[in-house]
């Protein structure tokens, strides 16, 4: 029998396992997923402007079967979806959960992701979870992505962490010295159960070995005999964006990323030299003394745009700006929220939200002028200042200072947008 190609291999296993299993009736409600794939999250953060996803083209690429589309689709609505991979069963898939869900703006292919220019579109947004690292050549994914992105697109995409994932590729290597990697599904993963069972407690590839979702069929074909799997650093990553053409804009989760999180304590001694680390350094040594913080190096990135990072915004452009709440705290009823805890003289907890590093928590006073920034279309900073007023017995200056300290808060978290006359 000819030997496989490893595309022919990595697609052989999503015909027969379409990824991921998710019910073609489930809804999407997994905040985190919502926030990353939500081009209004993307471009505020790269630009702090607020762009409405309405009308915008947006592209999944390696979109399995449909899932992350749908993610797509809800985090973004009224776009416009296309969705490729190279597996005709998942696209199958996909096209019965949109059928289901009765989104019609949508088109799916099955196609190459190095290949997509065929497609005849620009998109503004390109979705692209957990298909880099399968690639022979994730540059040419990259390149993909990149040709087919408009000059103020943006792209979320990820690999797999080297260091969080290595256990998980030492028992890949395991099994390839098996011969169990090239076998089928059903073959392989009572082999690799077998196996695991009976893996020495003390192995650190053991403690891979832990909950129920990573022993289902699903979640060990997605990880210990996921085919062509492959880890990265994050100078690999930035290499990889260099050779492509593109400029990293953000990790997705920032949050974590942050010096602040990763010590618990100040590092006089040593921050004279963190100080002097590039962005990409100090990336790199946050992986290198937290190797298990994260599975995949998720971000994103664009055309490089030559522009510095967005400064922060002016007194002024706070006092002549308006704000909103993110369309995601929208969709999850925040207003409502806000009305209750009104009425209970209470005061709002945010838990969860993707933008913060832990729970957030808006007292009972603020509550009261800032409610007017949940609702479904922004409201003047100003407007804010002058509730303030009245509810407090405040001077104007006093009641700015109280508001712009509440909504930088916020905004540095994204649960409140600003739109600045000047940007
Ligand atoms: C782990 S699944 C991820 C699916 C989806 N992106 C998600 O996050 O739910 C990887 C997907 O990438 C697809 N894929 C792998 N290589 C590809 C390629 N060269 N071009 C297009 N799709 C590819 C596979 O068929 C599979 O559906």
């Amino acid at each position: 029998m000819p030997e496989q190609s490893i595309p022919s291999l990595v697609q052989a296993q999503f015909d027969e396992f379409p990824y991921p299993n998710v019910p073609i009736e489930q809804t999407v409600t997994d905040n985190s997923a919502l926030f990353a794939n939500s081009i209004t999250t993307a471009r505020y953060l790269r630009e702090r402007k607020v762009v409405d996803p309405a009308g915008k083209l947006m592209l999944n690429a390696g979109c399995g079967s449909g899932w992350e589309t749908l993610v797509l689709a809800t985090a973004n609505p009224g776009a416009h979806y296309i969705g490729v991979d190279i597996s005709a069963e998942s696209i199958k898939m996909a096209q019965q959960r949109f059928q289901f869900h009765q989104i019609e703006d949508v088109r799916f292919e099955v196609m190459d992701i190095t290949d997509m220019t065929s497609l005849g579109e620009q998109f503004d947004f390109i979705a692209c979870n957990d298909v880099l690292y399968l690639l022979d050549d994730p540059v040419a994914g990259l390149r993909g992505m990149r040709q087919v992105l408009k000059p103020d697109g943006i792209i979320r995409t990820n690999v797999h962490s080297l260091y969080q994932r290595q256990f998980i590729f030492h028992m890949q290597d395991a099994m390839e010295l098996l011969g169990v990697m090239d076998e089928p599904a059903s073959k392989a993963v009572p082999i690799l159960r077998e196996l695991m069972d009976a893996l020495h407690e003390g192995s650190f590839v053991k403690s891979h070995w832990n909950g129920d979702a990573i022993k289902t069929t699903t979640g060990i074909l997605a990880n210990f005999l996921l085919r062509s799997d492959k880890g990265f650093t994050v100078p690999q990553v930035f290499e990889m964006l260099r050779q492509a053409e593109l400029e990293f804009v953000s990790m997705v989760n920032w949050q974590q990323w942050k010096l602040e999180r990763v010590l618990n304590k100040p590092v006089p001694y040593a921050m004279r030299s963190i100080k002097k680390l590039s962005q990409e350094e100090l990336l790199h040594f946050i992986e290198l003394i937290f190797p298990n913080m994260t599975r995949l190096i998720d971000f994103w990135c664009g055309h490089p745009s030559g522009a510095t990072p967005p400064q922060p915004f002016s007194h002024e452009e706070w006092w002549n700006g308006s704000v909103q709440a993110h369309p995601l705290l929208l969709r999850l009823n925040a207003r409502a929220a806000f009305e209750n805890a009104i009425r209970d003289n209470g005061p709002v907890n945010i838990n969860g939200w993707p933008g913060a590093e832990g729970n957030i928590s808006v007292d009972p006073f603020s509550v009261r002028w800032l409610i007017e920034a949940f609702g479904e279309k922004p409201v003047p900073v100003q407007a804010l200042v002058v509730q303030a007023m009245e509810l407090m017995d405040w001077t104007q200056e006093e009641a700015f200072n109280q508001v712009l300290a509440n909504l930088k808060f916020l905004e540095e978290r994204l649960v409140l947008l600003l739109n600045s006359p000047f940007r």
